[in-house]
């Protein structure tokens, strides 16, 4: 198991006792690897990223960080065992600047500002210009790239990110994309959840396509792009509409 960076098996997981939302889904990324959630609305994409994320409670199945069993570890935890966590909504502290969101996330990992906040501020060199801005002053764009940069602070081994396009116009959703290429490269491991299906898939090596709490379809992403089975789940749906006009 820990030739994977993450590894979940059999996972059972839900918000009320009785009522499992994430149902038996399984699935593994390897080190190195980018891997998109792929899924209709309400698939439980969210609830199996909080739940690996120790969010969501774990009736059943296995949680393996780099093969260390993380299935109970709280979630303030996660950072300390190599696993940073971006949610949708609510990423960011609004009413804080840029540099203090940055040093509130030093500081939680207990880090040294310094050497936390230096090597993000290199690798993001809009937040270094807009360091004194808050954060509920910047475009969409860039407070998705400031909770990315949140995140690095951690020095995560695998980065977890739920929808970092949502909201975001296709130029912007390419300038996030091509900064989760850039954190790849430094090593990070990647795993995101993800409505767009076509820029996903040209992001992600591999995707996992989850209906109703499991892991559906799962393959490669050139494999996926023609694969029948995707385009049908998304037709007629929200989200179809979009994925069938773009594999045409
Ligand atoms: N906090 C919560 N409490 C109770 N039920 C929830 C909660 N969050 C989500 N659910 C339910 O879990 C199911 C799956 O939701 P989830 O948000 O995980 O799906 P999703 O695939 O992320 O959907 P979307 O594409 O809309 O983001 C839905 O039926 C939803 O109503
Ligand atoms: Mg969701």
């Amino acid at each position: 198991m820990s030739e994977f960076a993450l590894h979940v098996e059999g996972l059972e997981a839900g918000y009320e006792p009785g009522l499992p939302i994430v149902r038996n889904a399984s699935l593994t990324v390897t080190p190195g690897e980018i891997v998109a959630i792929l899924g209709p609305n309400g698939a439980g994409k969210s609830s199996l990223v909080k739940a690996v994320a120790g969010l969501v409670p774990i009736s059943k199945g296995s949680v393996w960080l780099h093969g260390r069993d993380i299935t109970k570890t709280p979630a303030h935890r996660m950072v300390f065992e190599g696993l940073a966590f971006v949610p949708q909504t609510e990423n960011v502290f609004i009413n804080l600047s840029v540099a203090e969101n940055l040093e509130l996330a030093a500081a939680i990992v207990q880090a040294k500002r310094q050497s936390a906040l230096e090597p993000v501020y290199a690798m993001f060199p809009d937040l270094l210009r807009q360091s004194s801005l808050l954060a509920g002053q910047l475009s969409g764009g860039q407070r998705q790239m400031l909770a990315v940069a949140r995140a690095l602070i951690a020095k995560p081994r695998l980065l977890i990110l739920d929808e970092p396009s949502a909201g975001l116009s296709p130029l912007l959703v390419g300038q996030v994309f091509a900064k989760l290429r850039e954190v790849r490269a430094s090593g990070i491991t990647v795993l995101l959840v993800e409505q767009n299906v076509k820029s996903a898939l040209a992001l992600a090596d591999r995707a996992v396509v989850l209906v109703e709490g499991r892991e559906r379809i799962v393959g490669r992403s050139e494999d996926l792009l023609n694969d029948e089975r995707v385009a049908a789940l998304y037709l007629g749906r929200h989200t179809g509409k979009q994925a069938a006009g773009e594999q045409a």
